[in-house]
């Protein structure tokens, strides 16, 4: 007799179904596991047979054959476990086999028969909903996997007897509960920043219309510092974004006790960071800081000091919104329509261009520095500002700062003021105009007469590539959110080129 459990095999985000096969047959005593296993899925073998020992069940003396199909696709992680023991029991009788054909399942086995946590509980559980069946998950997961649907059947036990009890209707298992994490403590708020009201100014307008951000001055100016404040401004995750968030994080084992959060995420990878560390990638294509980044920003800190071909390889994420993993046998994509903030100084010394400073090598030693950011990236940076070393007089007898909870609320207000916009144009999916297509925010950010000369004029005068173009279309309309205007005027277009403009110093310094 051959007994069947349903359960996935993760391929980016999605999961695609896999049958679990398991046949006890005349034979040679002896356990086989087929269908492409890896070595977590082959050595799932010793902890199933040892949580069966351990919960009361002895394997049969005979030939075990289990089978995972489709047999060409790879099957990779070590959430196979409790399928296979389910499959087991199933053909050993310890279960009802009608019990498991209207779930989905997933789990790791501990040698005492007890369940382990397992990444993908999130993903698994929405993809069992969509195919109408329920889901059978470790009981540290269920908190994640309550997420996929309210009415959904969710089974998540501590141990394998629980769950076997369970089937036999002497111990009932209550549905776990979806679960948020509550913001532990305080972010650090911008009221903190002396001076620097230019950069809080930027900072605000990233924030408010999801605009990448360069920030370049020297040493101890206070770049990471605004970096690192950020978050505090940035509005909380919609529901849709949240699921969409969650489900990478759950792909890369990252929630932690199966709790989701509403606060976007915040990545700071270091910058010795490898190219699979940044995209994705390695042995199981785990998604990288760049989809970690997910509706999120990924802050590169030491912009310069990142392999340059790790850099570029953000280019093709920076424009389509997500991360494409092509190995020789498959090919995987990760969302990763993140907002992109980085931090340098303007050369080597760390001084160039400081008032009475001039740098030992010359014009050179911010040239070459410089020039570690390939000219299409930087293209593709909307804000680029300058934060010059904050004055004596800011840091004695500063003038009093805004609070993040302030300038927090015109972001959510010039945020909400987009997505009506995209929900009215039917593209209820966009939510930031950094993020809107470029026919479109032709329209939307149509200029009036002034600021359409204005825009001519320095078009013709800066050069703009294409992209140039709609980028300083795309931050005037944000400009224009903030001020709570319907239609971008030559004010917003002046301030949305001079944040390209100190870019374009940049590259010609
Ligand atoms: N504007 C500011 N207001 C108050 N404190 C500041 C400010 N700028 C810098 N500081 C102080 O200087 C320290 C260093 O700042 P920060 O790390 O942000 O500098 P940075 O610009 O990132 O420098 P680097 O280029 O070396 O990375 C902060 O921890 C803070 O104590
Ligand atoms: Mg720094």
């Amino acid at each position: 007799m051959v007994a069947r459990v349903s359960t996935v095999a993760f391929q980016g985000i999605e999961g695609v179904p896999v049958d679990v096969q398991v046949m006890i047959g005349p034979g040679k005593i002896n356990v086989h596991i087929v269908g492409l296993p890896d070595k977590a899925v082959a050595e799932s073998r010793e902890r199933v047979q040892a949580a069966l020992h351990a919960s009361g069940l002895a394997m049969p003396s005979k030939k075990v054959t289990i089978n995972l199909a489709p047999a060409d696709l790879p099957k990779e992680g070590s959430h196979f476990d409790l399928p296979i023991a389910l499959g087991l029991m199933a053909a050993l009788g310890a279960i009802p086999a009608d019990a498991l054909t209207d779930y989905v399942v997933l789990g790791e086995l501990n040698l005492d028969g007890t369940l382990a946590a397992v990444a993908g509980a999130l993903p698994a559980a929405i993809g069992a909903n969509a195919l109408g069946k329920g889901l059978i998950c470790p009981a540290d997961s269920g908190a994640e996997a309550a997420w996929a649907g309210a009415e959904m059947d969710i089974i998540a036990p501590r141990s394998l007897i629980a769950l076997a009890n369970h089937f036999r209707g002497t111990q009932v298992i209550s549905r776990p509960l979806p679960a948020i994490r509550t913001a532990a403590g305080n972010l650090p708020d911008l009221i903190d920043i002396k001076g620097q009201e230019s950069a809080k100014r930027a900072l605000e307008v990233a924030a408010a219309g999801g605009h990448n951000l360069l920030m370049v001055g020297p040493p101890g100016s206070g770049k990471s510092m605004l970096a690192a404040r950020l978050p505090s401004i940035l509005p909380p995750l919609g529901a849709a974004e949240l699921l969409e968030v969650s489900m990478i994080h759950s792909i890369a084992g990252q929630l932690s006790g199966g709790k989701l959060s509403d606060r976007r995420p915040y990545r700071a990878p270091h910058h010795s960071a490898t190219m699979a560390a940044l995209i994705g990638g390695g042995l199981r294509a785990k998604p990288g800081e760049a989809s970690l980044a997910h509706h999120g920003v990924l802050f590169l800190d030491e912009f310069p000091e990142f392999s340059p071909q790790v850099l570029d390889a953000l280019r093709q994420p920076l424009e389509s919104g997500e991360c494409v993993i092509a190995r020789a046998n498959h090919r995987i994509s990760y969302p990763a329509s993140m907002q992109l903030v980085a931090a340098m100084n303007p050369c080597r010394c760390g001084m160039a261009g400081e008032p009475g400073h001039a740098c030992a090598r010359g014009p050179r030693c911010a040239a070459d520095y410089q020039s570690r950011i390939s000219g299409p990236l930087m293209d593709r940076i909307d804000i680029r500002i300058d934060v010059p070393a904050v004055s004596a007089m800011d840091l004695i007898r500063p003038v009093p700062a805004e609070a993040s909870a302030v300038i927090a609320k015109r972001v959510a207000a010039a945020r909400e003021r987009q997505r009506e916009r995209f929900e009215r144009a039917g593209m209820g999916a966009t939510v930031t105009n950094a993020r809107c297509a470029t026919a479109l925010i032709e329209t939307m950010a149509e200029p009036d007469p002034g600021g359409l000369q204005l825009l001519r004029d320095a078009a013709e005068k800066l050069k703009f590539s294409a992209r140039g173009y709609h980028r300083v279309l795309k931050v005037a309309r944000t400009l224009a959110d903030l001020d709570a205007k319907d239609r971008v005027s030559r004010i917003h277009l002046a301030e949305a080129i001079s944040y390209r403009m100190a870019g374009e110093r940049l590259v010609t310094a």
